[in-house]
């Protein structure tokens, strides 16, 4: 059973105040909170096993690779993956979509190719295919999605071809909460002959994973919205792909023999990872994804889409309130505007009613135009979140009105 109060209690900051308010973190979107079993076993790491992995031939370094290693291995099975040999840390999903396109897409796109991403894709999965496209010459296109945010079939269809080599797209909206149907997308994508990336930031977080059952050619997510440390990220490959990549980055640890003359390379995904990675950030992810599945990411996403019921049922008691993104079956993030309040005043009220929202464009500029705005405020909840938060929300929400009134 579900015990969102008991939750709560393993993140500590949930407790704290903030200007005199309870602290009511609506932003798990851009960056989650941390439950105290990752910090403990990172101040432990640090306290009591650190070496660096990989090169000593010593017990301190030993067990420090078992543990780096033994982490890629929940990474897998959060994901579902065949094998820990496809699992690539990185710093963050950006520099796993960067990875991607400097590698892969170097290699395998031509000027008579497509690739193809939605308008909801955040500048991470948008921006690397740019500059890409400005150097090699294919063609970046992008298809559109509905008014309310939901996926459009027929767009999608439209533009795939036998010359899209590659679909970008992310698993969930970090505006919208949209979540896209992956593995038929998936399925007509590798009809046409492309690959498929998925930008999972968001998704992974909401619901279980399974990337052997999406069918995808790479994920990329990020450790600090899964619950564990920033500084971390995944690229999952499949290993026929990961293995006719070239590396991303030279140096240490990714090598077999180096002469003054040449070098070889290793396998992945040591290959992908030179110089001395995240170790202990590494290991904190891996103790965040067993804390989420210790928890059921059935009963995580169904926790959330409570929420969202929740919320839904609240908000309408907020006047002038339009939310952005109204597909169905949506994730936990509300992105909304209030007629006669700039997002930006409306962050500072509620801050000072304890309530921590993110407004701007939410690293997807041209997601946001598209939708009719420059700017947006939005809530986004964790599996923390509870009604109280909800309801604190839609009270500093009701106080910004009195505030902003005439
Ligand atoms: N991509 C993160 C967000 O959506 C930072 O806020």
């Amino acid at each position: 059973m579900y015990d969102v109060e008991k939750i709560r209690k393993d993140f500590p900051v949930l407790g704290r105040q903030i200007n005199g308010k309870p602290n009511t973190f609506l932003d798990s979107g851009a960056s989650s909170q941390k439950p105290m079993c990752v910090i403990k076993r990172m101040v432990d790491i640090y306290t009591n096993e650190y070496a660096n992995v990989h090169r000593g031939s010593y017990f301190l370094s030993e067990e420090i690779t078992s543990e780096y290693e033994n982490s890629r291995k929940i990474v897998q099975k959060f994901i579902n993956s065949k094998s820990d040999k496809e699992i690539v840390f990185t710093r963050n999903a950006t520099e796993s979509i960067n990875l991607v396109a400097s590698t892969w897409g170097r290699k395998f796109l031509t000027k008579m190719d497509e690739v193809l991403i939605s308008e909801a894709e955040h500048h991470a999965n948008l921006v690397p295919w740019q500059v890409l496209r400005d150097e090699i010459g294919f063609e970046l296109k992008i298809f559109k999605i509905n008014d309310d945010g939901s996926f459009n079939w027929d767009e999608y269809r439209r533009n795939l071809n036998g010359r899209t080599k590659l679909v970008a797209i992310t698993g969930m909206s970090n505006v919208l909460g949209t979540i896209f149907p992956l593995k038929e997308m998936i399925k007509s994508a590798h009809d046409v002959g492309a690959k498929v990336l998925v930008d999972g930031c968001q998704y992974v977080v909401h619901q279980k994973t399974d990337v052997k059952d999406l069918d995808c050619d790479f994920l990329a997510f990020s450790g600090h919205k899964t619950y564990g440390p920033t500084g971390i990220g995944v690229l999952y490959g499949k290993s026929e792909l990961l293995e006719a990549m070239q590396p991303y980055q030279f140096g240490g640890d990714m090598v077999n023999v180096v002469t003054y003359q040449s070098t070889t390379f290793d396998e992945p995904p040591a290959r992908f990872e030179a110089g001395t990675p995240a170790i202990v950030q590494a290991i904190g992810l891996g103790e965040a994804l067993n804390y989420m599945m210790s928890l059921g990411m059935d009963d995580v996403t169904a926790h959330e889409n409570e929420l969202v019921a929740y919320l839904h049922s609240r908000i309408k008691e907020v006047d002038g309130l339009t939310e952005v993104g109204t597909a169905a079956g949506k994730g936990g993030v509300f992105s909304f505007d209030i007629a006669g309040i700039h997002p930006q005043d409306l962050a500072f009220i509620l801050d000072k009613e304890g309530v921590s929202v993110r407004v701007g464009h939410h690293c997807a500029a041209p997601l946001v135009r598209r939708m009719g705005y420059e700017t947006l405020a939005r809530a986004s909840f964790g599996l923390y979140t509870n009604h109280a938060d909800i309801d604190r929300f839609i009270n500093a929400l009701q106080k910004a009105k009195t505030f902003f009134k005439d």
